[in-house]
């Protein structure tokens, strides 16, 4: 495989920005022509960001999974595709070909389809990291069903709320998961989900952890049989769907700053082309390179870098089922070397955990294989870089710090592994074809360098969001309504005197907890589920590990309660209405909150006080009832 548009020098580098901003359509067809297309497009690009209307490749007609296996049969067929580390390192591991994978995908379309999934549909699949995921997820891709790919860690009415929005009428899940010293039922959780969703037609059960469930007639079928259904009739090949470029792909969920999460919507042609772009010029991808990215399935960075950009380039990917500090935190360190991993991608939050265990878990593991180390999901601080330089890439691997967000499909800003400068805590230069700016409120362009704004890109790249399921209108008012005609991110930057990007964090109501995207509405509204209490406030504070911690202010019925009970059954609460993830980090009860006249809590002074900034609390004269905050900024935790 050799991939014509790899960017090699620092001058490529700049030539290809500069043609992919002059002549955008022409140099986005030379991309994708090193794809295989069944008939290629009469537009590269058509759009405006008014409705909006983006459309990349229109009239071509493909299928993701041929650029993902079919094409690399020939030459790859013996290569592995995946390689995937079980939980448990006693366990075998198993190692996919192209061809495998291929044949496996083709047998679980057939299977898809005698269950009556037909293109178009949507299949929810809440499954663990296991190769079959994977061949879940292709599968959907093979027949033209729109996959939403939930993660693990999400409760029962978190999925009810997904296959609600999503209208999804088919489930493929496991009996359950391993994550590290934890079994998570998948089954029972999908079960307690489909209590709200009758529409659910069929579930598929894949055999992992053998955790006793319940098989509904007429609903649910194990995967294992209906793999042995299709090989009794000798079915192989599976004949690709052909879908346009435009066809939805997937549904992602993510959050926002209001309460209810987000069908972030991908479509095929560009989402292929980008992803594969990326993949290989950020983290110069050479054939026989094994790449390790140790995000989930269930996000984002999973499907562009575990998947889709990695098999679209003909890459070995590794696939980890378990956790970084399990059985102990020396794991990723003996995966690198027990498969030689090349390229390793994983998250600030993973490396600061890390950094608390010292240098002992290293011991006994040598890393030479390792060529370039990636970083995504929040800003990484210099300390966790220069650690991750030093302990992990030896000081001669580049460092890759890739910013970018579900909405984007893939990589954004990033520096090239070797090709472009690293600097710590950047995210530097912009990818070609992707045109940053900064405004500033009143979304007029900060020019010059240095510079400090939000955070917007003024033109479509392949794999921008196309909508949110369900509700465009809601695409348009979060993206491309705050200003006209710009893509909005929702993250503050700053720019250096080179033109280098920092991304400083969000400036919208949205958390970034361990790199999870967590919205401090749905926090809340979760938080009042509780029968207990009246009203709360969330916000982030700075979190040594997680970057973020979820800081709540709860307002009781009754002041008098136990207040450490309360703080456990709203923590069980939130559990169970979003999932451990959103569960917040510290709880103050307060007796009110501090609110304009017109009503609007004063957020500002809530994360100051959550900070420990209490003294320096800015104008309060604007508050209804400003004694709230001193009970506030001297109240206890
Ligand atoms: C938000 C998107 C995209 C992969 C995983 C997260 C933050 C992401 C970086 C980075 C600083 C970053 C932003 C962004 N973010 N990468 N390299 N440096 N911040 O995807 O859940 O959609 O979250 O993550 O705030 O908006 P996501």
């Amino acid at each position: 495989m050799s991939y014509p548009f790899q960017i090699k020098t620092y001058e490529e580098y700049q030539r290809a920005y500069k043609r992919s901003v002059d002549d955008p359509e022409g140099f986005w067809a030379d991309v994708a022509s090193s794809f295989s297309w069944r008939k290629r497009w009469n537009k590269v690009l058509d759009w405006n960001f008014k409705e909006p209307h983006v459309e990349w490749f229109s009239g071509s007609k493909l299928n993701i999974t041929e650029n993902c296996l079919d094409r690399h049969l020939l030459n790859l067929g013996n290569k592995p595709a995946i390689i995937w580390e079980p939980n448990d390192p006693e366990e075998h591991h198993r190692v996919l070909t192209y061809r495998n994978l291929y044949d496996k995908v083709c047998q679980f379309s057939h299977v898809l389809k005698n269950n009556g999934v037909k293109k178009g549909d949507r299949v929810c699949i809440y499954m663990g990291m296991i190769p079959e995921l994977a061949i879940a997820v292709l599968a959907c891709a093979r027949i033209g069903a729109i996959h939403s790919v939930i993660f693990g860690g999400f409760s029962a009415q978190s999925i009810a709320d997904r296959l609600q929005d999503a209208k999804a009428e088919y489930i493929v899940t496991c009996d359950g998961a391993f994550r590290g010293a934890k079994d998570i039922p998948l089954k029972n959780v999908i079960d307690d989900a489909l209590i709200a969703c009758p529409f659910v037609k069929r579930v598929i059960v894949c055999t992992r952890t053998r955790t006793p469930v319940s098989m509904i007639k007429g609903r649910d079928v194990w995967w294992e049989d209906e793999i042995k259904k299709v090989e009794t009739l000798g079915l192989n090949h599976f004949e690709a769907e052909e879908m346009d470029a435009e066809d939805e792909l997937f549904i992602l969920y993510t959050s926002g700053s209001t309460g209810k999460p987000k069908g972030v919507v991908h479509t095929c042609g560009g989402y292929m082309v980008f992803t594969a772009y990326s993949f290989v010029n950020v983290f110069q991808y050479t054939p026989g390179d094994v790449h390790f990215c140790t995000a989930d399935i269930g996000w984002i960075t999973g499907h562009s870098y575990i998947l889709y950009g990695p098999l679209a380039s003909g890459a070995t990917t590794l696939m980890f089922e378990g956790v970084p500090t399990w059985p102990d935190a020396g794991r990723l360190w003996q995966i690198v070397d027990k498969y030689k991993v090349n390229v390793l991608y994983t998250a600030p939050t993973a490396i600061r955990s890390l950094m608390g265990f010292g240098l002992e878990p290293f011991e006994g593991t040598d890393l030479s294989s390792l060529k370039v180390l990636g970083t995504v999901g929040e800003p990484i601080n210099e300390e966790a870089w220069h650690w991750y330089d030093e302990h992990v890439g030896k000081k001669r691997c580049p460092i890759v710090d890739t910013w970018w967000q579900t909405e984007t499909g893939g990589i954004l800003i990033s520096n090239m592994a070797g090709v472009t400068p690293a600097k710590p805590a950047h995210a530097t230069l912009p990818l070609p074809g992707v045109q940053p700016i900064l405004v500033d409120e009143n979304g007029v362009e900060v020019t010059g360098n240095p510079a400090a704004g939000n955070l917007c890109i003024k033109a479509p790249w392949p794999s921008i969001i196309r909508t949110t399921y369900g509700d465009h209108e809601r695409c348009r008012q979060t993206y491309f309504s705050t200003y006209e005609n710009l893509y909005f991110t929702g993250d503050g930057a700053l720019r250096d005197a080179d033109g280098n990007y920092r991304i400083t964090g969000r400036v919208d109501d949205v958390l970034n907890v361990s790199g999870h995207r967590i919205g401090t509405a749905e926090v809340e509204n979760a938080i009042n589920m509780h029968a207990g209490v009246v009203e709360s406030a969330v916000v982030g504070y700075p979190h040594d590990i997680k970057g973020q911690g979820i800081y709540a202010y709860v307002i009781c019925q009754d002041m008098h309660t136990d207040e450490s009970h309360m703080r456990l059954d709203i923590l069980q609460t939130v559990s169970r209405i979003i999932g451990p993830i959103a569960k917040p980090d510290k709880i103050q009860f307060v007796s009110g909150l501090p609110k304009t006249r017109s009503g609007k809590i004063m957020r500002r002074i809530l994360r100051k006080i959550a900070e420990g900034e209490k003294n320096n609390l800015g104008d309060t004269t604007t508050l209804l009832d400003p004694s709230v905050v001193e009970e506030i900024a001297e109240g206890k935790l």
